[in-house]
């Protein structure tokens, strides 16, 4: 009997030959902001072994919307470079899907000026570049926003991908106005749940009109920030379902602040030293490693770490939800499909078994190689990401 994970699915008008995704894991192959050989071929990879989706991660929609400033920028002059990417995948039969993001208040590029978000705040990330502070977006700020995300989306869809995925997860810009804790507005921005939900609302509508209706738009949302005084279950559920109510195909549920808990998105080890040493000025790698343990808060691994609230979010809208977050096994495959997940999302189990498709038809009992040591991490920084724990450079916890 052929697997479940091998039944097609379609999210919007996209088909899936499988319930296999791929999740967005900054690649680091996109050096001056534009895509690389490295990137096409780490996703044609993807594709060859059979996995549905791949995501291209972080595709950002403005140049102010750069957290660093080797970050694919989606302007009209990246359509050439992602269209031989997409090319690459359909050669493989695969789909295709552009994360994008605007990182609002979290960069460190001191060339854009001051990073804006919802409100005033601090940017220690920033901080060694001279950009540690963050200010407020005026409605002028909003309006391009929305513009820049719809623009970026065209140019996808120009460049013939099958997808984009709208980031309102992990702290960036649009999570920052989804999160009571960031979002302290007192305008027609900020305060209530409704008034938070206006800038992603709007761009989900832009980025809707702008693709049309042969390109699938998927939302990568938060269940919970991980901090107390942050977004919490509850109105990441009443999220879900505005952001379908817009004009959504798929969501891919997930938690989490890249600038305050960033383990929660992925749990298991914190590779500080790693983190440390691919620090760019002197100051930040020496208060990693004196600091990082007090500053990087850790969050024990679990398999299937969001299943809870992701179930929740499942229930509450009318289209496919995938479960990310710790796939990490057979088991865990049937749990969630049989639960009503639409689909699965993975990436490090994919980093360290681009082939697990193959595995998984092989017979029962997968489990993942991934050792949850999070060393991968530090490879964004060092060439590429990519799974080290053959060299035995990724410990378990
Ligand atoms: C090396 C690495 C890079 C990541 N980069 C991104 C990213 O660019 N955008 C994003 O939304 N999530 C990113 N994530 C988070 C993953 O998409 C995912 O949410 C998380 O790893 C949990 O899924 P997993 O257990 O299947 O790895 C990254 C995770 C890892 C391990």
């Amino acid at each position: 009997m052929s697997h479940p994970v091998t039944a097609p699915v379609s999210v919007g008008p996209l088909r899936l030959r499988n319930r296999v995704v791929k999740t967005a894991t900054f690649e680091g192959m996109s050096p001056g902001g534009r895509v690389g050989d490295a990137l096409i071929d780490h996703h044609a990879t993807l594709a060859r072994h059979g996995v549905a989706l791949t995501t291209v991660a972080y595709g950002a929609v403005a140049a102010d919307g750069r957290t660093f400033a080797d970050q694919l920028l989606v302007d009209e002059h990246a359509v050439p470079g992602l269209r031989a990417l997409a090319d690459a995948v359909h050669a493989h039969g695969g789909a295709v899907s552009l994360q994008l993001a605007h990182c609002g208040g979290f960069s460190k590029l001191a060339a854009s000026g001051a990073p804006k978000g919802p409100s005033a705040a601090w940017n220690a990330y920033g901080l060694a570049e001279g950009v540690g502070r963050v200010r407020p977006m005026d409605e002028g700020d909003l309006a391009s926003v929305v513009d820049a995300f719809a623009r970026a989306a065209r140019h996808a869809a120009d460049a013939g991908f099958d997808a984009v995925e709208v980031h309102c997860g992990h702290g960036y810009l649009l999570s920052q106005f989804l999160s009571p804790a960031i979002n302290r507005r007192r305008d027609a921005w900020g305060g209530s749940l409704d008034r938070r939900l206006r800038l992603p609302l709007d761009v989900v509508r832009a980025v809707r009109q702008a693709v049309g209706p042969d390109v699938a738009v998927l939302a990568k949302v938060n269940t919970r920030d991980g901090f107390a005084g942050g977004l919490e279950i509850d109105e990441a559920v009443d999220i879900a379902v505005a952001l379908v109510e817009a004009g959504v195909d798929g969501l891919v549920p997930s938690g989490g602040v890249v600038f305050r808990t960033p383990f929660f998105l992925m749990r298991g080890g914190v590779p500080l030293a790693g983190m440390a040493s691919v620090q760019e000025h002197a100051l930040q790698r020496w208060s990693m490693r004196l600091f990082g343990s007090f500053i990087v808060r850790p969050f024990p691994y679990t398999s299937t770490f969001f299943f809870d609230d992701a179930l929740r979010i499942a229930r509450a809208v009318d289209v496919p939800v995938g479960l990310l977050g710790g796939v990490d096994s057979d088991a865990a495959i049937r749990r969630a499909l049989d639960a009503g997940f639409g689909f699965v999302v993975m990436g490090r189990s994919l980093l360290a078994e681009p082939d697990l498709l193959a595995r998984l038809a092989a017979g029962p009992g997968w489990t993942s190689a991934c050792t949850r040591g999070n060393a991968c991490v530090v490879e964004m920084d060092r060439g590429g990401v990519r799974c080290v724990r053959s060299e035995g450079r990724c410990p378990a916890p």
